[in-house]
């Protein structure tokens, strides 16, 4: 079901007590200032800090819990690994998959990360899973060429219950933590592509269905901009998700 959603990831920034305090004062500022909206909003703090987090959100609201990894495991002996069904045992209901950082850092590749989505989905998590082009390979007009081939090794391999599980977050790397942001007509074009390539590989159903969010650079000044356009669901947010006015001035900007 497609849904407006605001994503934090506080990606390994704070400790346990700045993040409680964090919390607090988000969803202190949104209850004072009554969003009147139904946008969905997601933390995804580190894995610490997941229970305690979740305890703060309030229940049964529009704020939900949500975690930045999880192995393509379901367990066993894989030390440091943290499987789908304890993020879910512990509160958190989405899933942060295929994270550029992930993808550079870690190594993370299409093969993995379809095993990761199916890990998630069985354990009853919604992946949030990430896509987007390097300033290279936009530079080079093959943007769509490159986000096509995610979405087909990375995404296109689940049935039609599984995709409908999954919500897309584009996030053009060139963007992310540079204080770049892609236009509202650079978002809005690939995310009409995005919805475009899922019409193909399922139906136009299921794409109308399909929450895509913009990453990179989103903040208070320019999210309301970007959630103007008609295929630009909400935002997946980093560093203005550490700062509460900031992060509530995003949530309230549908
Ligand atoms: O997951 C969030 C994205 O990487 C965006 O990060 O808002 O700091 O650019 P940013």
């Amino acid at each position: 079901m497609r849904q407006n959603i605001v994503a934090g990831n506080w990606k390994m920034n704070l400790t346990l007590q700045d993040g409680l305090a964090l919390v607090s004062e988000i969803t202190n500022m949104v209850a004072d200032e009554a969003t009147g909206s139904s946008v969905q909003v997601v933390i995804c703090p580190p894995f610490p800090f997941l229970y305690s987090v979740g305890k703060q959100l309030p229940q049964g609201s529009n704020f939900h819990l949500g975690a930045q990894n999880c192995s393509d495991k379901e367990s066993g002996a894989y030390t440091g690994e943290v499987s789908g069904k304890m993020l879910q045992s512990v509160g958190a209901e989405y899933v942060i998959l295929g994270h550029s950082e992930r993808r550079q850092y870690f190594r993370e590749d299409d093969f993995l990360l379809s095993q990761k989505l199916k890990a998630a989905l069985a354990a009853g998590l919604k992946p949030i899973f990430c896509i987007g082009e390097s300033l290279e390979t936009r530079e080079a007009e093959e943007t769509f060429d490159f986000i096509s081939k995610q979405l087909k090794d990375g995404l296109f391999h689940l049935s039609n219950e599984e995709f409908a599980q999954v919500v897309i977050a584009y996030e053009p790397i060139w963007a992310i933590g540079t204080g770049k942001t892609a236009t509202s007509a650079q978002a809005q074009e690939v995310h009409a592509f995005i919805r475009e390539q899922v019409a193909r590989a399922y139906d136009a159903e299921a794409a109308d269905n399909t929450t895509i969010l913009y990453g990179g650079s989103a903040n208070a000044q320019n999210a309301r901009e970007l959630f103007s356009q008609p295929d630009v669901d909400g935002g997946l947010i980093g560093g203005a998700s550490l700062k509460s006015r900031d992060f509530t001035e995003i949530i309230k900007s549908f």
